[in-house]
């Protein structure tokens, strides 16, 4: 079977947990500290903070920015739970605007007629790796004073007109095993904000500056120094995973006949999390799925069913009018794209998605 993904744990990964491991330091320590600046350093941002999820990371940015009851976040509903579990945490409330058929991200042209006197901020979702339309979402933003938290969770390296995702507002990343960059499990916030950032050191750390002196309500949401160590080592391959992810994406482009596939616009420098098909609405996306894993290759459906249409979430925010995202949650499937696929297993998938 080929996977649908694969974490890369090289001797480098490995070397760096034992070195944690002998040195004692096992929690937060100076590894995570070297972690923020090296990932600092990736996104060209002032602050990067590191969490134990990329969940825990959007929880926090919302709350550093004072986001809560009563207030409205403009979100899409085609991403992963994390992105509207984050909003409904600090008691806000998640507005559903409909996505963009070929980037399968916000559609910035429908924003405007979503915002109310009680919106704070839209959460973008840089989804799969393609960053969203950030000329169009900082200009609607700027006109109407409202934040932007980015969800670039599945975005690591990702650049817009050659800005790095997550430097455009409030960036959260995470890190779990299946990302372009792991930590086994860990998230990121970056901003050049220095309150936002001193907020959210103080949120992960139980509201603490000084030792058992709590400030504020926070959480444990602390990075290990473990983890840490092999996030490190991962961010020293990123350059090498993307080059590998965008050649295998352009590989597919080049050999898949008949479907829809991935195009990405002129600025935007996807990095491919995922490479995601399209199966017409009239054929059977699931049939699909089954053809090709018994065909050997894995494959992933992100995601079938869109989040408004999660029961807890309709309860409530009520009947939202989604067309596209609802399309696409029935037409998108997956394909493996990570760096460990040899030649055989382009060829293989190259063919056996011809055979759909
Ligand atoms: C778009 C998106 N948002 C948020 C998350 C949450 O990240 P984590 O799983 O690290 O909590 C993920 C990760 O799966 C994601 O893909």
């Amino acid at each position: 079977m080929i996977p649908i993904s694969k974490p890369f744990i090289g001797e480098a990964e490995k070397q760096a947990v034992l070195e944690v491991m002998d040195s004692g330091m096992i929690a937060q320590g100076p590894r995570t500290a070297k972690f923020e600046e090296r990932f600092a350093q990736v996104c060209g941002v002032k602050h990067a903070v590191a969490t134990s999820s990329g969940t825990t990371a959007l929880h926090i940015a919302l709350l550093a920015h004072e986001i809560g009851p009563g207030d409205e976040v403009i979100t899409t509903p085609f991403t992963f739970i994390a992105s509207v579990n984050s909003i409904l945490y600090v008691g806000a409330r998640p507005v559903f605007v409909d996505i963009d058929p070929e980037t399968f991200n916000l559609n910035p042209a429908l924003i405007e007629a979503a915002i109310t006197s009680r919106t704070k901020a839209i959460l973008p979702v840089h989804l799969y790796g393609y960053p969203c339309d950030m000329t169009a979402l900082q200009a609607v933003a700027s006109k109407y004073g409202l934040k932007i938290i980015e969800d670039a969770c599945q975005a690591v390296g990702a650049t817009y007109y050659g800005q790095a995702t997550g430097s455009f507002g409030t960036g959260a990343f995470s890190l779990y095993a299946t990302k372009n960059v792991m930590a086994g499990e860990g998230g990121m916030i970056t901003t050049d904000d220095d309150d936002v950032a001193d907020k959210c050191r103080m949120l992960r750390n139980h509201g603490m500056r000084r030792r058992y002196h709590h400030d504020m309500l926070g959480f444990n949401f602390r990075m290990t120094d473990l983890c840490a160590a092999i996030g490190l080592a991962q961010l020293d391959r990123l350059a090498d995973f993307t080059a590998k992810r965008r050649a295998n994406a352009a590989f597919f482009n080049a050999g898949i006949e008949s479907l829809i596939t991935p195009q990405v616009k002129e600025g935007y420098g996807h990095v491919w999390h995922q490479y995601t098909i399209r199966i017409n609405h009239q054929r059977d996306r699931d049939a699909a799925v089954r053809q090709l894993t018994e065909a050997g290759i894995g494959t992933g459906v992100f995601y079938p069913v869109p989040a408004h249409r999660q029961e807890y979430v309709r309860e409530i925010v009520g009947e939202v009018s989604v067309p596209v995202a609802e399309r696409l949650a029935r037409e998108v499937i997956s394909l493996p794209v990570h760096p460990q696929l040899s030649q055989a297993d382009l060829n293989t998938i190259v063919n056996e998605v011809n055979k759909l």
